[in-house]
């Protein structure tokens, strides 16, 4: 499907010059009902390069935190997973076990392709893709132990909608872990980071995969994100139960593990 980028007519081209990573709010962070499918053009623009430039930008420090999650949820023991933003397959590759069935889901289908090719042909264990919207999740009620989602609730146009749609598809006592970017709580740290995000990332975005605006995304997602506090207030509205927090590097990353609760009322 071909999609036009509306909004920001300044800028025209990926390209278009160093100068704007001071005032661009990147062309892909588009407002209201367009935000989704900005999101989407975004990752079927970088899925070739992203996994190179997560690895880049994190100085690797992503793969350490998803094993961590990726450990987290092997111990609640799931027997049906799902991975939602899945992308290129990250988490659920992790997820898989003899034990566990695992689905990933993702609305760009260039990503899940990236996610396809990585896995290859005639492994016995790897999970299994489908194309489809988070806040509409093509599974009946409780069909699910296990629901993750990695660096994605962030992207969603509506995250209550996507916590809700959650909470509908786990089995009740079923668990929620999600990571993401978090907003540290220290303003030097929290200013210092916040800086990188506007000038280096989409620099390292701009020279190495050509697109400073699509790396310049993250920081606009990230400040209308409510983040640590603010997910955990928005599982509670959804229903869940039992939330702990964790933060790594002083808050920069934030893993939620949440519970649906297993009691029928
Ligand atoms: C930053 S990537 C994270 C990929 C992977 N989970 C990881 O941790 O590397 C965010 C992913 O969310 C997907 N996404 C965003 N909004 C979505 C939605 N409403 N439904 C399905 N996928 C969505 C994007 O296509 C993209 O692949």
């Amino acid at each position: 499907m071909q999609v036009q980028i509306v909004g920001n007519p300044g800028l025209t081209s990926p390209r278009s010059g160093l100068n704007n990573f001071s005032v661009m709010a990147s062309r892909y962070f588009l407002p209201g009902k367009d935000r989704a499918r900005g999101v989407r053009i975004l990752f079927d623009r970088i899925a070739p390069r992203y996994d190179f430039m997560n690895d880049l930008q994190s100085l690797g420090l992503h793969r350490r935190w998803k094993r961590r999650m990726v450990e987290l949820a092997h111990a609640q023991r799931p027997k049906r997973a799902l991975d939602l933003c899945c992308g290129t397959g990250d988490l659920a590759m992790g997820l898989v076990l003899q034990s566990c069935q695992v689905l990933g889901l993702d609305f760009s289908g260039r990503m899940l392709a990236v996610a396809r090719r990585r896995i290859g042909h005639g492994r016995e264990l790897a999970p299994s893709f489908i194309r489809a919207d988070a806040l509409s999740i093509p599974a009946i009620d409780g069909a699910f132990d296990l629901v993750t989602i990695g660096y994605g609730l962030r992207n969603l146009v509506d995250m209550q909608l996507g916590l809700n749609e959650i909470y509908r598809i786990l089995r009740p006592g079923g668990s929620l872990l999600i990571l993401d970017f978090g907003k540290p709580t220290n303003p030097v740290w929290r200013a210092t980071y916040f800086l990188y995000l506007r000038t280096l990332v989409p620099l390292l975005g701009w020279i190495l995969a050509g697109d400073g605006h699509a790396y310049a995304y993250i920081l606009p997602s990230l400040k209308a994100y409510p983040a640590q506090t603010g997910v955990t207030r928005a599982l509670e509205r959804a229903g869940f139960g039992d939330i702990s927090l964790r933060n790594y590097l002083g808050g920069v990353t934030s893993l939620h593990l949440a519970r649906k609760s297993s009691e029928k009322f």
